[in-house]
């Protein structure tokens, strides 16, 4: 990457991320991804039927719980197999592919389920992975609620890592809206919408295989 492409903004949209990344550890970019990738998502999280959501929990495997005064909303779990999905994951991967390039992340697998905020619903503030655990190394959010009004509520907030009382961001979950940050770094919450709200939340973990064994996504 030139630095006169940064300033002139011939960028591409990997470019950018990582640029972001690389500065800062968080990438916020609105219309990152083609509308004809993102359209078929809104069409198939919309059209999802309600026992396909699951209850949103806490914690992997044994230490998974359902937590109501944690989080609120309901996801599925994303599958290559499916038209839609597969488009997104094809983007996803050119952008791990990007990174682990040009920033050397390491990065290995991808997972990520569409999350459906009810209105009222939220999620407190958390991170998404813990230091030495070594497992969600990248977080990816993607927003898909057009016609989005400020006054919805719903925005994502990031605190600062070291003076986590400290806002540093507050995006709203306009369409087409990708956040990228450091899965360990930036503690974040999403605060309860008056309307719907759909997003497409998604982690990239380094290989933490054991004996050959390759960790398993969720
Ligand atoms: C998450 C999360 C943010 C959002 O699922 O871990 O922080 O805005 N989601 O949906
Ligand atoms: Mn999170």
């Amino acid at each position: 990457m030139h630095a006169e492409d940064i300033t002139t903004g011939r960028l591409s949209v990997y470019e950018r991320i990582e640029h972001d990344i690389a500065q800062r550890g968080i990438s916020i970019i609105e219309n990152a991804l083609p509308m004809a990738t993102i359209a078929p998502l809104l069409a198939r999280v919309a059209s999802l039927p309600e026992h396909e959501f699951n209850e949103a929990g806490t914690g992997r495997k044994q230490d998974h719980q359902i937590n109501q005064f944690v989080r609120r909303d309901y996801i599925h779990w994303l599958d290559a197999a499916h038209p839609a999905e597969h488009l997104w994951f094809e983007w996803m991967n050119g952008l791990k592919t990007h990174l682990n390039r040009t920033l050397m992340l390491g990065l290995f697998s991808y997972e990520s389920h569409f999350a459906m905020y009810q209105p009222g619903a939220f999620y407190k503030k958390h991170v998404d992975a813990f230091k030495g655990q070594a497992n969600r190394r990248l977080s990816t959010v993607l927003y898909l609620n057009p016609n989005w009004q400020t006054q919805y509520g719903g925005e994502l907030v990031v605190f600062d890592e070291q003076q986590s009382e400290h806002i540093i961001e507050k995006v709203s979950p306009n369409f087409g809206t990708l956040v990228v940050f450091l899965s360990e770094d930036f503690p974040h919450e999403v605060l309860p919408a008056s309307h719907l709200r759909y997003s497409i939340a998604g982690w990239y973990r380094v290989n933490n295989s054991i004996f050959g064994q390759i960790d398993p996504p969720q």
